[in-house]
């Protein structure tokens, strides 16, 4: 009876984090077509010359904190968003840049 119970748990709290990392990707899709994708392009080709291409994997070899890091101080031709997106919302849109590779 008690290990019925634990695979339950096990199966519903997997099933939910799959949904929201899901939404998250969603959610950073928007924040990114909002704030982003002027200079990065909307599928990550990078419009602005200087801006990486995203696409192309370029600075995706970087782990989150380090790019969350850029993001919230802004690099060279790149705005802060601090104050603009809070810390989650930056990983959201993270998780979906990292799908445009
Ligand atoms: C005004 C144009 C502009 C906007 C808007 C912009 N970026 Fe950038 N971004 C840049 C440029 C230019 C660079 C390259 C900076 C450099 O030369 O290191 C950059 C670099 C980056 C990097 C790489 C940082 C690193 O440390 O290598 C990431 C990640 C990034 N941008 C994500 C984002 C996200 C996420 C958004 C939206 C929330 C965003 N950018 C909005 C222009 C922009």
């Amino acid at each position: 009876m008690k290990n019925w119970i634990l695979v339950l748990l096990i199966g519903q709290s997997a099933l939910l984090s799959g949904v929201a990392q899901a939404a998250n990707v969603a959610r950073g899709q928007q924040l990114y077509n909002m704030h982003c994708a002027a200079c990065h392009g909307p599928r990550g080709e990078g419009v602005m010359p200087e801006a990486p291409k995203f696409r192309m994997g370029e600075r995706l070899d970087q782990p989150d904190m380090v790019l969350m890091q850029s993001v919230r101080t802004g690099k060279k031709a790149m705005p802060p968003f601090f104050g603009v997106l809070q810390d989650a919302q930056i990983l959201d849109v993270l998780a979906y840049v990292r799908t445009l590779r």
